[in-house]
């Protein structure tokens, strides 16, 4: 394992795959801070992340995430959940290996739908779906990103409704 302390750990992963709740989980046992990319980027912006995407729009929204990832570099060693789209954009992947553990949760279609159905609105990609556009554009866009995903170090299945299960 190439993981050192004085890296970070990267939970990357689809929208809904749970990367939030098992990195605060994760960050809480390993002794580590905890950071959320959307989280950070609201802070540092004074804004929600759909304000960003209806104000600036997607690309202006990628340009942050990279921005982002280019400051973790001055960080603290820390556990951090990325937002499920930053893995696409270029270089971003490398960026990562560069600076921490790269771990993907991997869920399954069905669970993410199951999981997102109720959590539209905070999700600027997401929100303005009907319900029969929502399975076919989930599916699109996992095949389209799993590509990117699976290039982490570290594959963790992730199913559970319990997160606990997964860090113990
Ligand atoms: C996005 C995922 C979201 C957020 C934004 C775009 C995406 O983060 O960054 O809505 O493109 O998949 P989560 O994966 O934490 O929901």
């Amino acid at each position: 394992m190439e993981w050192q302390k004085e890296k970070h750990i990267f939970l990357i992963g689809f929208m809904g795959s749970g990367k939030s709740t098992v990195g605060a989980l994760l960050a809480e046992r390993l002794k580590l801070p905890f950071i959320d990319s959307d989280k950070e980027i609201e802070k540092q912006q004074g804004k929600t992340i759909n304000e960003i995407f209806a104000q600036s729009g997607e690309v202006a929204f990628r340009e942050l995430e990279m921005e982002f990832l280019n400051r973790l570099k001055s960080q603290e060693p820390s556990v951090i959940a990325v937002g499920g789209g930053l893995p696409s954009i270029p270089r971003a992947i490398e960026l990562m290996h560069e600076s921490g553990l790269v771990i993907y949760l991997n869920t399954s279609l069905l669970t993410l739908i199951q999981r997102l159905k109720n959590e539209k609105q905070d999700r600027p990609l997401l929100r303005e779906l009907s319900d029969t556009e929502f399975h076919p554009f989930l599916e699109a866009l996992l095949s389209e990103r799993v590509h990117f995903y699976k290039q982490a170090k570290l594959i963790m299945p992730n199913e559970r409704n319990s997160p606990n299960e997964l860090v113990l």
